[in-house]
């Protein structure tokens, strides 16, 4: 469960400051399916960002199960963040150089997994998203959707207890954009994770039980009676 309190995120530019995110409290209870929308430049990104551990406030407390992580070391971050916690990128930031097995692996190298139980799991997970067959494929020789299902696998193989997603269909074209939706809303309905995304979709926005919206760093959730 996350509990935010009075969260602050400014950046300084020349002599410019943004507010981001501009005193934000949430709660998120475990298992919570919780979608994000709002205006471009709101903070969407920047409060995945915190509840990822991948940045930290400038104020404010970023409570993970008891844990602030925004006055967490760096060392316990990192561990915090390998093991508990998925992200999904609109960019599906694969590593070109690797293959789509190699690129779900690496998400295991830090938990300290024996070679053999890594190459299982990640096969394992690949299979999960429907690219069993695909395994030994570069990002390079695979549609946006393909990739973006290597990067939710690369997300879900080490079964975090959380999965933030930012506008994870947001490259893709309408197709895909389905094909990545109905893998997501499977994954949402056969796991009992912690779903935090960011989407303009109206099909997955419309199942979440709760709705937020950020504008100008402020955050309002209203319970979608519709879901
Ligand atoms: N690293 C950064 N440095 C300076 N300003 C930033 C940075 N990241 C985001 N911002 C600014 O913070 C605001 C919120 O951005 P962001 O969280 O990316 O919004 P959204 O994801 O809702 O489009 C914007 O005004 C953006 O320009
Ligand atoms: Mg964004």
């Amino acid at each position: 469960m996350y509990e935010l309190r009075a969260v602050t995120k400014h950046y300084t530019r020349a002599k410019d400051t943004v507010h981001a995110l501009d005193g934000i409290d949430l709660t998120i209870p475990d298992g919570d399916r919780l979608v994000i929308q709002g205006p471009t430049g709101g903070g969407k990104s920047t409060l995945l960002q915190m509840l990822g551990g991948l940045d930290r406030p400038t104020s404010g407390e970023i409570v993970l199960d008891g844990t602030d992580l925004a006055a967490l070391p760096e060392a316990r971050l990192t561990r915090v963040r390998s093991e508990s916690i998925g992200f999904v990128f609109q960019a599906f930031n694969l590593i070109p150089t690797l293959t789509a097995q190699e690129n779900v692996e690496t998400a295991l190298v830090p938990l300290g997994m024996k070679p053999k139980q890594r190459r299982e799991q990640a096969a394992e997970a690949l299979k999960s998203v429907g690219l069993g067959e695909r395994r030994a494929h570069l990002p390079g020789e695979m549609s946006g959707g393909q990739q973006q299902r290597v990067a939710i696998a690369r997300a879900l193989v080490k079964q975090p207890k959380v999965l933030l997603a930012d506008e994870p269909t947001g490259n893709l074209d309408e197709s895909m954009r389905d094909e990545i939706m109905d893998v997501l809303e499977r994954m949402w309905e056969e796991l009992g994770l912690t779903f935090v995304m960011v989407t303009h979709d109206s099909v997955i926005a419309r199942k979440a039980p709760r709705l937020a919206t950020i504008r100008e760093g402020r955050i309002s959730v209203k319970e979608n009676t519709r879901a």
